[in-house]
């Protein structure tokens, strides 16, 4: 029994994808998110850059006590999860990536062809291709930077005529020219804008890392003998920059759930 909170970060409102899909453990555990919307897209800064933002946003989960710290974004777990863990041996560490893997090798059949979608830092990590060949090498795998769909998302601009144009402009020939019928959305930004890309690609079969992580996450906190028996407690949600965006957002993941949610602006 340990009634820490779970720590979730993520460069803005992306991560915040993941915690609709916890709602059964949200019953007796509670979360400390950060999201670091000052500082907001992270995908085509420098490494050395993206690693510096993410050892703050790990230390001030670490300062309040979590017992577990979720990268809720693809970008840092391609980056930074190795050096994470490696300065808190002590707390588990999950990135988003290879459980997203090893769900697209389980689910894949015969004529399986992979698309993976990210931001340019992901795309140019290569952890996706890497990761799946280590179970499957002949699992056709091809991969597509859209740096353009975090800043529209934290802009808000997700339900209309621009956002279906920037799928186009980026997908089409993608899908079309590698015969993918498999998508991963490599970004935990992207479920939001999940139901256009269906709609512009009906056929498409779609992987949500950010539902798959969940699962990733129960069998950690039973492994280690971190769960919690309740009740859970309010869930604390900061960012660097309270953007309307992101409050939004909260509301709406939390409306209705009778869960206590708290705001704080946090400067780093
Ligand atoms: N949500 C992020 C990811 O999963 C971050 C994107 C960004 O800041 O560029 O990669």
């Amino acid at each position: 029994m340990d009634r820490r909170p779970i720590g979730f970060f993520d460069s803005g409102l992306g991560g915040l994808t993941c915690i609709p899909h916890m709602s059964e453990l949200l019953k007796t555990e509670s979360i400390i998110y950060f999201g670091d919307t000052a500082r907001t897209p992270y995908g085509s800064k420098s490494v050395k850059t993206i690693k510096t933002f993410a050892d703050q946003a790990a230390g001030f989960l670490v300062e309040n006590h979590v017992k577990m710290i979720v990268i809720a974004c693809n970008t840092v777990s391609a980056t930074c999860l190795s050096d994470l863990s490696k300065k808190y041996p002590e707390i588990p560490i999950v990135g988003i990536i290879e459980p997203a893997c090893k769900e697209a090798v389980l689910s894949s059949v015969q004529d399986t062809r992979l698309g993976i979608i990210g931001t340019k830092v992901t795309v140019d990590s290569l952890v996706y291709e890497k990761t799946i060949h280590e179970s499957n090498e002949d699992l056709p795998v091809f991969q597509k930077a859209c740096p353009a769909f975090v800043p529209l998302i934290e802009e808000g601009i997700i339900n209309n005529d621009i956002m279906d144009l920037t799928i186009h402009y980026y997908l089409d020939d993608f899908i079309m020219e590698n015969r993918i019928d498999t998508l991963i959305l490599g970004c935990t930004h992207y479920p939001l804008i999940r139901s256009r890309i269906e709609r512009a690609f009906p056929d498409l079969k779609i992987i949500d890392p950010s539902r798959v992580i969940v699962k990733r996450i129960s069998e950690i906190l039973k492994e280690k003998d971190l769960l919690s028996k309740g009740p859970a407690s309010e869930n604390r949600f900061y960012a660097s920059d309270l953007s309307t965006g992101f409050t939004n957002m909260i509301d709406l993941i939390f409306k209705g759930t009778g869960a206590s949610v708290l705001f704080k602006n946090l400067e780093l």
